[in-house]
C-alpha cells in the first residue's frame, strides 16, 4: 500500500491550532450567553425538516433579510423524555463550537411554549438524500466528505466533546461543496466515560449496547459506518429486527461490498473494531494514525481543512433561500400559549 506523505510534525502543528480553538470554546464554554430575539423576528417561510423533538423551518430575518434555519423544540416533550439537560447543553456546545466543518448557532431564544435555535441554512440539504438519490458515492467524493468528518471530530474531541450521533441525516452539504456537521442533541462534555444509551441503532459502538460505559472511541466507530455506507449505498450492520442488529454489531460480524478497494477496508476495518482500545483513532497515535493511513494518501490536509480543495460534487443551489434540496414534508403550525411552560426547567437555556 502506498505511504501518505502526512507526517508527524504535521500532526503536531495541527494539534497547536487545536489548542487554541480549544482556548476559545473553554473561555466562551463558561460564559452564559444572553438570549437575543424572538420568534416574531422571523418570518417563517417553510418546514424543511423534522427531527426527534421538533421541527425545522427555513426563515427571513425581517429586518436583515438573512435566511436561516429555525430549529424549534416542544419544551413539553423535552420534558416527557427527560432530555432538558441534553437540550440545555445542545445550545451552549453549539454556541461555542467553531469550525470550518461544524454548524456554529446564531442565536437561540425561547417562549411559552417552544426553544428556538437559529443556524445559518446550509442549503445542499443532507448527505442522507444523496444516498438515497445516488445509491452510494465514488471513492474519490467519500473521502473527500470523510476527511472533513475526521478532521471536525478531531477538534470535538479536543473540546473535550463526544457528539454521539454521527450519520449521514446529520452531515449538511453546504453551497460551497463541503460539510457541515449538524445536530448537538446527544454532544456531551465528557472527561473520561459515560454511559448513558444515545445515538441511532444503526451507528451505536457495541460498548454502547452493551452498556459497559465508553467514551470517544463511539465517534470514530460511526466514521467506520459512515464510509462504508458512503461507499456501499447502505450501512454494514442492518437487519429487521434491533436484536439481531445488536446481535452483528457486538460480534463485528459484516461483509464488504464489492466495489470497496482494499484501502478503504483496511481503514474500515481499523474503525470497526469491536474492542475499542483496538480501534483507529484510539490507539496511541491518535488520529495521527488515520490522516496517515494509505486510503488518505490523496487528501492535503492543510488544503481541506481551508477548503482549497475543489469539491468532487457541489449541489444545486439557485439563490440563498432554495429549499430544493430538502424533501417536501408536511408544514405544521406553532402554538401559542399565554402561559409559560417549565420556565424552571429551562431556565438555563
Ligand atoms: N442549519 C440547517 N440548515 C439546513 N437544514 C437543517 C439545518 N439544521 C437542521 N436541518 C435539517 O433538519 C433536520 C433535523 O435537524 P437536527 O438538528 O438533526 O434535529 P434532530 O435532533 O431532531 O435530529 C436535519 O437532519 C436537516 O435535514
Ligand atoms: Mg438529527
Amino acid at each position: 500500500m502506498a505511504k501518505s506523505s502526512f507526517t508527524i510534525q504535521n500532526q503536531q502543528d495541527h494539534l497547536r491550532y487545536l489548542d487554541m480553538l480549544k482556548e476559545e470554546f473553554t473561555k466562551k464554554f463558561q460564559e452564559r450567553s444572553p438570549c437575543m430575539n424572538s420568534v416574531d423576528d422571523y418570518d417563517i417561510i417553510k418546514a424543511i425538516g423534522n427531527g426527534a423533538y421538533g421541527e425545522v423551518f427555513l426563515v427571513r430575518n425581517k429586518s436583515t433579510f438573512t435566511y436561516h434555519a429555525m430549529k424549534v423544540v416542544a419544551k413539553e416533550v423535552v420534558v416527557e423524555r427527560k432530555h432538558v439537560k441534553h437540550l440545555i447543553l445542545e445550545k451552549k456546545i453549539l454556541d461555542c463550537v467553531q469550525f470550518p466543518f461544524t454548524l456554529t448557532m446564531d442565536v437561540a431564544f425561547k417562549d411559552n411554549v417552544y426553544l428556538y435555535f437559529i443556524l445559518p441554512f446550509v442549503a445542499g440539504g443532507e448527505m442522507f438524500n444523496y444516498i438515497q438519490k445516488y445509491g452510494n458515492f465514488s471513492d474519490e467524493l467519500s473521502k473527500f466528505y470523510a476527511g472533513q468528518i475526521v478532521l471536525a471530530i478531531e477538534y470535538i474531541h479536543h473540546c473535550e466533546v463526544i457528539h454521539r450521533d454521527i450519520k449521514p441525516e446529520n452531515i449538511l452539504i453546504d453551497v460551497t461543496g463541503y460539510i457541515k456537521l449538524c445536530d448537538f442533541g446527544f454532544s456531551k462534555k465528557i472527561k473520561k466515560k459515560t454511559w448513558t444509551l444515545c445515538g441511532t441503532p444503526e451507528y451505536l459502538a457495541p460498548e454502547i449496547i452493551m452498556s459497559r460505559g465508553y467514551n470517544y472511541a463511539v465517534d470514530w466507530w460511526a466514521v467506520g459506518v459512515l464510509i462504508y455506507e458512503m461507499e456501499a449505498g447502505t450501512p454494514p450492520f442492518y437487519a429487521g429486527e434491533p436484536a439481531k442488529l445488536y446481535d452483528n454489531i457486538i460480534e463485528g460480524r459484516y461483509k464488504f461490498p464489492e466495489n470497496m478497494n482494499g484501502e478503504c477496508r483496511n481503514l474500515v476495518k481499523g474503525f470497526l473494531q469491536v474492542d475499542p482500545s483496538k480501534r483507529i483513532g484510539s490507539l496511541i497515535g491518535g488520529v495521527y494514525d488515520i490522516k496517515s493511513h494509505s486510503w488518505f494518501k490523496e487528501i492535503d490536509w492543510h488544503a481541506l481543512l481551508h477548503q482549497r480543495l475543489e469539491p468532487p460534487f457541489m449541489p444545486v443551489c439557485n439563490s440563498s433561500g432554495d429549499t430544493s434540496n430538502f424533501p417536501e414534508i408536511s408544514q405544521p403550525m406553532l402554538q401559542r400559549c399565554s402561559k409559560c411552560l417549565y420556565e424552571a426547567e429551562f431556565e438555563d437555556f
